[in-house]
């Protein structure tokens, strides 16, 4: 008979930079204003890494944050799932995470899907626990878009923050504590949100020619975004709390990628979710990616508001476009 193991995810951490840029700053920069940007987003400030900083470093820091919580040690991790959209090397930043760890009996390997990165992770790292293929999964958002943000764009530049968080998840032979989710993506509506690599032809020989560049910066059809997020994201939590057997009036938190405070409130408005309920820490941070849900999930982890046994509702949303749900109860 097929063993399906039960799964509980019992550490939190993060990790961000030190420099914080506010929004005045952010005005001396390009035309903005606090007023601005704090109406239109309820972003004040965003943490921006240094050039010698990198993903490798904030990662492995929120990853060991974590693991403390969770009684664990860098040798207990059977996998690593690093989710990132601005890793330090193209080829993939999470062995470099592992090793920067010390995890070497883990495998490690990177998942790309920007803002919904955490969540496809945690979707992820279930099917490993699940099948009972691995017993410990360390999964790390981490985003540095400074690197590529349009620091002349107005649009983009005044949204985004540097970051990493992460959560352990365990094999749990009594409880299953990942009650539910729903991933979804759409490729035709790519070219929303962008950070694309630009060919240029360089000719070798006998008519062989192939395409080198590089990435050009972000860009964002933001009201388009806002408007998919807006639909788009409550119809995903509604189908994952379907899929996990539960009311709204059971979630006790709603934690959904930190992009936009009206966002953030229309979900839960469309959701009949109270705004009590709703996590928000983007005015400290900024839009951090895929670090966004794992970094506002350890605040209020750590600040106690959230006790063993709450009921989580997280959502991702963002480039690919990309945008799911993940449901979990909170705790060993
Ligand atoms: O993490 C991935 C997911 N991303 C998101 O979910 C982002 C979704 N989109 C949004 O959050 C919003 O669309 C933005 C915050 C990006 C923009 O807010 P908006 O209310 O949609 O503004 P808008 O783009 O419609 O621009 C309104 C006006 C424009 O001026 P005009 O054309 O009306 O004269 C812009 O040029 O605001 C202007 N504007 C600014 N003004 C001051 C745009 N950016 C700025 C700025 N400061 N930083």
């Amino acid at each position: 008979m097929l063993h399906q193991s039960g799964i509980a995810i019992t550490g939190s951490g993060s990790a961000v930079p030190a420099a914080c840029l506010d929004n005045e700053g952010m005005s001396r920069l390009v035309e903005t204003s606090d007023e601005w940007i704090a109406s239109r987003t309820g972003i004040r400030q965003r943490r921006l890494a240094s050039p010698e900083a990198g993903i490798r470093t904030i990662a492995a820091q929120a990853g060991r944050n974590a693991l403390e919580m969770a009684g664990l040690t860098p040798m207990d991790v059977d996998l690593i799932i690093l989710a990132s959209s601005s890793a330090d090397d193209l080829f993939g930043s999470a062995s470099q995470v592992q090793a920067e760890l010390g995890a070497s009996k883990s495998v490690a390997f990177d998942l790309t899907a920007a803002c919904s990165g955490f969540v496809f992770g945690m979707v992820t790292a279930a099917q490993f626990i699940r099948t009972g293929t691995y017993q410990t999964v360390l999964l790390i958002g981490a985003d540095i878009l400074s690197r590529w943000t349009d620091w002349t764009d107005r649009r983009t530049c005044v949204l985004f923050g540097d970051g990493a968080g992460a959560i352990v998840m365990q094999a749990s032979p009594t409880d299953d504590r990942f009650l539910g989710f729903e991933i979804r993506s759409d490729g035709s509506q790519n070219s929303c949100l962008t950070l694309a690599f630009q060919p240029q032809s360089k000719e070798l020989v006998d008519d062989i020619t192939v395409g080198q560049g590089n990435f050009q910066p972000i860009f964002m059809n933001g009201q388009e975004v806002y408007r998919f997020a807006v639909k788009k994201v409550p119809e995903v939590i509604e189908k994952a709390l379907f899929r996990a057997n539960l009311t709204v009036e059971q979630v006790d938190w709603l934690v959904l990628h930190q992009a936009n405070q009206r966002i953030l409130d229309a979900v839960a408005q469309r959701l009949g979710i109270p705004g009590e309920k709703v996590v928000s820490n983007m005015a400290r941070y900024g839009n951090t990616s895929a670090a966004s849900i794992p970094i506002a999930l350890d605040e209020v982890v750590r600040s106690g508001q959230v006790k063993v046994g709450d009921t989580i509702v997280t959502a991702g949303f963002g480039a690919g476009l990309t945008w799911g749900s993940a449901i979990f109860q909170w705790g060993k």
